[in-house]
């Protein structure tokens, strides 16, 4: 049902009755969000058709995988010539692996070309992130600019060093260039520790990144802390309204006559609402106050060492926890995404990530 015509008569010349299923590449089957979206794919009723292939590192992670129903192909996103091979295979790609490395997303795009020359139009569904808008602040003051996925110029004014910008610019040429339809799903800060049938089997990543490293930071330190005056502002998505929105759009596109805008227009972005650093440092604080870890209820500034220290250098924990970066994700919601969590939810999956922070 997803072919375009021209394959849906070759496979019905070789095979009248038995139905072919549409093949999928999956990349970051096992990641934080490329675990929840696959749960919720293998959940979907379309998942029938579906023969999805996924790319994993180690083959216990692939034995895993096919308890599951999914075919699996070891090797790593390095392996240039296996990946343009897969790809090549696919009909529909998911990557959601790294939104900075050119050379994989290049060696997909190969692959999806040929595919696309033996009478496919595949789908290219990409993961990036909000951070393409990132501005730094240090912590000091909140921005007041927003960025609307519906609007493919707030893209285009970027410049191609912007976090994950060249990755994006690839994978829109190749739908410029007609070859592939593409869609890209930028999420904002993702949080909460999923809960599904691949996190039970052992076989998915359950952390995320910023209020994760956050929380390792101030119980490192023994006190919630904030960058600067955490003023600045993010976005929030939970990794179940991200996992949805994948799902959502997947459905939308796969549909016959589908009219989702792609390439440059198919930007979506995963966002419910705008939090303070100094919020979730708050509640940080609150938390390993109760719990006899924090000194002190209110959060406290780290100091340049303690950012060096915890964050790797002084850059990335301001960048990490001290930037402004807020969207509006009018497009994702115009695909027909609810979002169901709010900032509430947020400050609740604190305690949560503090409690799995000081079991490690
Ligand atoms: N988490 C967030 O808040 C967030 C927000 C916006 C955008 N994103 C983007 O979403 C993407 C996925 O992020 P994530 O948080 O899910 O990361 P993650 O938990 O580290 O997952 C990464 C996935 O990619 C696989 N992988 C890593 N390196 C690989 C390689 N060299 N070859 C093959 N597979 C490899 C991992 O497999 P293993 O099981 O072998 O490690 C895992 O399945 C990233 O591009 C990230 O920038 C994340």
């Amino acid at each position: 049902m997803f072919f375009n015509k021209k394959r849906d008569s070759m496979k019905s010349k070789s095979s009248p009755t038995t139905s072919v299923k549409t093949p999928v590449l999956f990349l970051g089957a096992t990641g934080y969000v490329g675990g929840s979206v696959l749960a919720r794919l293998l959940e979907n009723p379309a998942a029938k058709s579906l023969e999805i292939t996924a790319l994993v590192r180690d083959q216990q992670k692939a034995s895993k995988l096919q308890a599951f129903g999914v075919k699996t192909a070891i090797g790593t996103i390095q392996d240039l010539k296996l990946l343009e091979d897969l790809a090549s295979k696919a009909h529909i790609v998911f990557s959601i692996v790294n939104a900075d490395d050119d050379p994989h997303m290049q060696a997909i795009l190969r692959g999806l070309k040929k595919r696309h020359a033996s009478g496919d139009l595949p789908i290219l569904i990409h993961t990036s992130g909000t951070g393409v808008f990132i501005s730094q602040a240090n912590g000091m003051f909140a921005s007041n600019d927003v960025y609307d996925d519906s609007k493919p110029e707030h893209f285009e004014a970027l410049p191609h060093e912007a976090l994950h910008r060249s990755v994006d610019e690839l994978v829109v040429a190749a739908d410029k260039e007609g070859y592939a339809k593409t869609y890209i799903v930028l999420p904002s800060t993702i949080y909460g520790i999923p809960s599904n049938a691949l996190t039970k089997a052992g076989l998915q990543h359950t952390s995320s990144i910023q209020v994760p490293a956050l929380t390792k930071a101030s119980i490192g330190r023994g006190q919630g802390g904030i960058v600067g005056k955490g003023a600045a502002l993010w976005n929030h998505v939970s990794n179940d309204d991200t996992a949805e929105l994948f799902v959502v759009l997947f459905d939308a596109v796969t549909k016959p006559g589908n009219t989702v805008p792609h390439g440059r227009e198919g930007m979506f972005v995963g966002e419910n609402g705008t939090f303070s650093w100094y919020d979730i440092g708050k509640e940080l604080a609150r938390v390993l106050h109760e719990k006899g870890v924090g000194q002190s209820p209110e959060p406290t500034t780290f100091s340049s060492e303690e950012l060096e220290k915890f964050f790797g250098s002084e850059f990335v924990g301001n960048l990490i926890a001290g930037s402004n970066c807020v969207c509006i994700a009018n497009r994702s919601r115009a695909l027909g995404w609810r979002p169901k969590h709010t900032k509430d939810h947020l400050l609740a999956s604190v305690r949560a990530e503090v409690e799995a922070a000081l079991k490690q």
